[in-house]
């Protein structure tokens, strides 16, 4: 049961990564993309990123703590670039929350693993 939940999952996040990644993109590079689309997708990502921290609290201790900590920090970053008040660093951002996304994605894929291994 435990390994199915985790493998269902790894593709909600691989899904709503690429969707995220996607639409990040095009807002990035000035296209019109609906950023409430985005924030549903990277929502997802962050959920099922939670459950499967959850499912792996046991079997992969460090990473599991490590993805939670992502999984606030994804969304704080990416609500942070909204604010007028940044200005200079509002580059640093803009690489930090793609990174900590992708890096939120490679963690899945480690949780997911240590989970089917038991
Ligand atoms: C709940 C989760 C998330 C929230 C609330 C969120 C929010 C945001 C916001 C507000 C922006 C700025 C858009 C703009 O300036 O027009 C943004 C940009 C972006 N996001 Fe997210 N995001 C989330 C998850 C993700 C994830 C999981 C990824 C990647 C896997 C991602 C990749 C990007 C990219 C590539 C950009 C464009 C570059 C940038 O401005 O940083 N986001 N996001």
């Amino acid at each position: 049961m435990n390994q199915s939940i985790a493998t269902v999952m790894v593709q909600v996040v691989r899904l709503c990564g690429l969707v995220a990644l996607g639409t990040g993109a095009l807002s990035w590079f000035a296209y019109n993309s609906p950023l409430l689309v985005h924030v549903v997708f990277g929502g997802l990502l962050v959920s099922a990123l939670c459950i499967l921290a959850f499912q792996s609290r046991s079997s992969a201790g460090k990473q599991t703590v490590l993805a939670v900590a992502v999984a606030i920090v994804i969304p704080l970053l990416g609500l942070l670039e909204l604010k007028p008040f940044l200005g200079e660093f509002r580059w640093a951002l803009q690489w930090l929350h793609p990174a900590a996304g992708i890096g939120g994605m490679g963690l899945a894929e480690v949780l997911a693993k240590r989970i089917r291994l038991g």
